[in-house]
Order: structure tokens, then C-alpha cells, then sequence
């Protein structure tokens, strides 16, 4: 499942500032966090889908795409603002394209870093949808 999450924003005349709370703005329990930052230019990342993480992406600075495919819907978001989110739940094939420069995504996830939760081939990705 993907979903994009708009973020409530408290903005004035110093400008803005996003609060999160875990099981409130995002979805879940709040178990790691980390960014990606200093892209090179035209790198992809992602291909890869998790077998159970839930994860929400919010580009903190600059823009980023983000394609996402559950096996049967896909669609690309265009991640440019740091008030809105992408939740990403369950079997989700991921790739992060057109990174800026000066990009820094931001990405919350429900559980700790696990190798054995990654699906990094699309055929098998597809076997586990159908199943
Ligand atoms: P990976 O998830 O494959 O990144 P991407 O999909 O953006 O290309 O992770 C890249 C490397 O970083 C891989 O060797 C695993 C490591 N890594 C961690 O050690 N902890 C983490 O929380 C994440 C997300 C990755």
C-alpha cells in the first residue's frame, strides 16, 4: 500500500515548521530513521521491496522521485516539499530517481534495519504479490 500524507504546517512570519508524532502524523510506531543525502548526480536508488516494513519518505530539502509499484497500481511521486509524505506499507517495490543536489530525504520506519525483510528482485517480488 502507498499513500501521500499531508503534514499540517505551522507557518509565519519566520517561516515553517512540520511536527510528527509516531501513531499520530505517521502511521506507526517509530523504530528507526534515516537520510539520504549528497546525491550524485543522476544515481538511482531503491529496487527493492520490503516484505513487512512501513516506511514514510518526506524530502526535507530539495526534490525527488519516487516510484512506487505494489505489483498491480504504479505511480510516481515527485517528493518536493517537507510537508508531505509518502507512507509505503508492506510489499512495495521502490526506486528513488532524480535526486537534486542538494536533496535530503528523510525516511521514518516501524522497525530496525534487517536484511532478510528486503525483496531486491523484481520477479521474485511478483511471486510473493500473486501468492
Ligand atoms: P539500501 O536500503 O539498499 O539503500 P537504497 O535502497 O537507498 O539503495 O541500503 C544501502 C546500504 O545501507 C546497504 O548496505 C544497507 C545499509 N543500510 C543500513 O545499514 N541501515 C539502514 O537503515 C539502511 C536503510 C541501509
Amino acid at each position: 500500500m502507498f499513500q501521500l500524507l499531508s503534514f499540517k504546517s505551522v507557518d509565519d512570519h519566520r517561516g515553517s515548521l512540520v511536527a510528527l508524532e509516531e501513531c499520530n502524523e505517521v502511521p506507526f510506531e517509530i523504530k528507526r530513521v534515516y537520510y539520504i543525502y549528497g546525491n550524485t548526480k543522476n544515481i538511482t536508488r531503491g529496487y527493492h521491496a520490503h516484505k513487512a516494513l512501513k516506511q514514510v519518505l518526506i524530502c526535507l530539502a530539495g526534490s525527488v522521485k519516487v516510484k512506487v509499484d505494489d505489483g498491480r497500481e504504479k505511480n510516481t511521486y515527485e517528493l518536493l516539499s517537507p510537508d508531505k509524505g509518502l507512507l509505503i506499507e508492506g510489499l512495495v517495490w521502490r526506486e528513488m530517481s532524480h535526486f537534486s543536489e542538494n536533496c535530503v530525504l528523510l525516511v521514518l520506519a516501524d522497525a530496525v534495519f534487517d536484511e532478510d525483510d528486503y525483496i531486491r528482485d523484481y520477479d521474485n517480488f511478483i511471486r510473493k504479490v500473486n501468492k
